[in-house]
């Protein structure tokens, strides 16, 4: 403590994180928080107010570092203001772009990775400390989770990171380089932190993965994904469990057979992204259309009201109008209760990149638009479908805009909007009756 005493600055004390990307990042940020509360600061969310901003990056799409500089861009007027402020740039941009950013951005002090969260105290303190500002980046590989605080966002629904990283290298895709290779956690740990979330008053779960179904693999002493659902089942108090992402080339049987199990909810995110075997096979995922069908048909035969949802994307190199309509053809097929869709953003280092017969922006946001059209009429088809019936939904909370609206998730997460009652509280499971389906999700009241 003598470092912080002597020091010029005053010791900082009260954090904001902004974070942007996936719900990995998001559970990043709870860990940074964590380590931070548990080193004596306090979290904020009001950045003008903050002594430390630190913003949680992703660089899955083109024009992240830019948007990294923008953000801290609006951060000038704070550091105008407070001399002591420092800025922090973590996350996938951070782990990628490293020192750089220190050179393009003298309003940022900080940057560190995705496998240095833990040390955060000790970078803030020597920056205070000594004036300067640093650049600090391990191996991306060097994270694990254990033994870490955690600082919830969430008091019903929490995340917990099952594995870190991804050995896939699909052509397109930055994570492998962000995240490093695949790595599982312990399941005694993971089952420990599930029962963590059911004292503190959660009652669902998401197990995070970038790669689910791929769990424990390589590991002697590690049990499968669907055994380690089949615990997690078990655990008392927890109401339901999710999990993302599914990787097609890998979701199995035995995993439809575990997600039968009572509080697994019937639901799957399974990213096709092409539906052309040719562009599957330029893309690296390691599946055909016809393979990537059976398993759907599958799921859907084994585990009645399933919802499936997916991610495309459009215009990867090479794509021809044959190759599109495939995918606008498979997307019609299977009928995706919703789904991400993204047009082919190069990303430096990643092997497509690289790729000739780039398609041009014009031809990108046309297709963009065609399955988006198509997808739209689908999801609305699908949501009014429920109209009529009576659904399970585990309360959220009130909705942004209108008070005496809640919102909640069906088992299958579909959002469901409904007039609140006395007594419905956030975290309860209630049946609500649909009487609309809507693009975004459904309406109703309590049945
Ligand atoms: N691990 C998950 C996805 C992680 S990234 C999985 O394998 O399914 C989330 C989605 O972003 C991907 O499924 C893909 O559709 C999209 N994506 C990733 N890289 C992209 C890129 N370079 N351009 C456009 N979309 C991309
Ligand atoms: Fe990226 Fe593919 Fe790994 Fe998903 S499976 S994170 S898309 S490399
Ligand atoms: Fe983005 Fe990193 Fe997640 S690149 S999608 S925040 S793993």
């Amino acid at each position: 403590m003598s470092i912080r005493l002597n020091s010029s600055k005053k010791s900082p004390r009260l954090v904001y994180i902004k974070t942007f990307g996936c719900q990995m990042n998001n559970y990043d940020s709870e860990i940074m928080a964590g380590v931070l509360t548990a080193h004596g600061h306090k979290m904020t969310d009001n950045p003008s107010e903050a002594d430390i901003i630190l913003l949680n990056t992703c660089s899955i799409r083109d024009k992240a570092e830019q948007k990294v500089y923008s953000q801290v861009g609006r951060y000038r007027p704070y550091k105008d203001k407070n001399q002591n402020l420092i800025i922090g740039v973590g996350g996938c941009v951070g782990q990628l772009v490293g020192n750089d950013i220190l050179k393009k951005a003298p309003l940022i002090d900080l940057v560190f990775g995705t496998s240095n969260i833990d040390k955060l105290p000790q970078f803030l303190d020597y920056i205070n400390y000594s004036g300067e500002r640093i650049s600090r980046i391990d191996k991306a590989e060097e994270w694990t989770d254990k033994d870490i605080p955690i600082s919830r966002n969430t008091t019903k629904s929490g995340w917990v990171s099952i594995m870190r990283g991804c050995n896939n290298f699909c052509a397109y895709c930055v994570v492998p380089y962000a995240r490093g290779r695949e790595r599982s956690r312990a399941h005694q740990d993971i089952l420990k932190e599930i029962e963590e979330l059911v004292r503190s008053g959660h009652s669902e779960v998401t197990l995070l993965g970038q790669n689910v179904n791929s769990y424990g693999k390589g590991k002697e002493d590690e049990i499968s994904f669907p055994q380690l659902l089949r615990l997690a089942n078990q655990i008392e108090g927890i109401e339901r469990i999710r999990f993302v992402t599914s990787h097609p080339k890998d979701f199995s049987p035995e995993l439809v057979e575990a997600m039968k199990l009572e509080k697994i909810c019937e639901t799957i995110h399974l990213p096709l992204q092409s539906g052309s075997d040719h562009i599957l096979n330029r893309m690296n995922r390691g599946y055909t259309a016809t393979q990537y069908r059976s398993k759907v048909d599958m799921a859907r035969r084994e585990i009645a009201g399933l919802t499936i949802t997916t991610d495309i994307i459009v215009g990867f190199p090479g794509e021809t109008e044959e190759d599109f309509a495939k995918t606008r053809d498979m997307v019609k097929e299977i009928g995706y209760d919703s789904m991400f869709l993204f047009k082919y953003s190069v990303r430096p280092g990643t092997a497509a990149a690289d790729f000739d017969q780039q398609i041009d922006e014009k031809t990108k946001q046309k297709r963009l638009e065609e399955i988006l059209n198509i997808q739209n009429q689908i999801t609305l088809e699908k949501n009014r479908a429920y109209e009529g019936k009576v659904v399970e939904v585990m309360v959220e909370g009130p909705s942004q805009d209108k008070k005496d609206i809640m919102i909640g998730k069906t088992r299958g997460n579909k959002v469901v909007l409904f007039p609140s009652a006395d007594g419905i509280r956030e975290g309860d499971l209630i049946k609500i009756k649909i009487d609309k389906g809507r693009l975004y999700g459904l309406d109703g009241e309590v049945a």
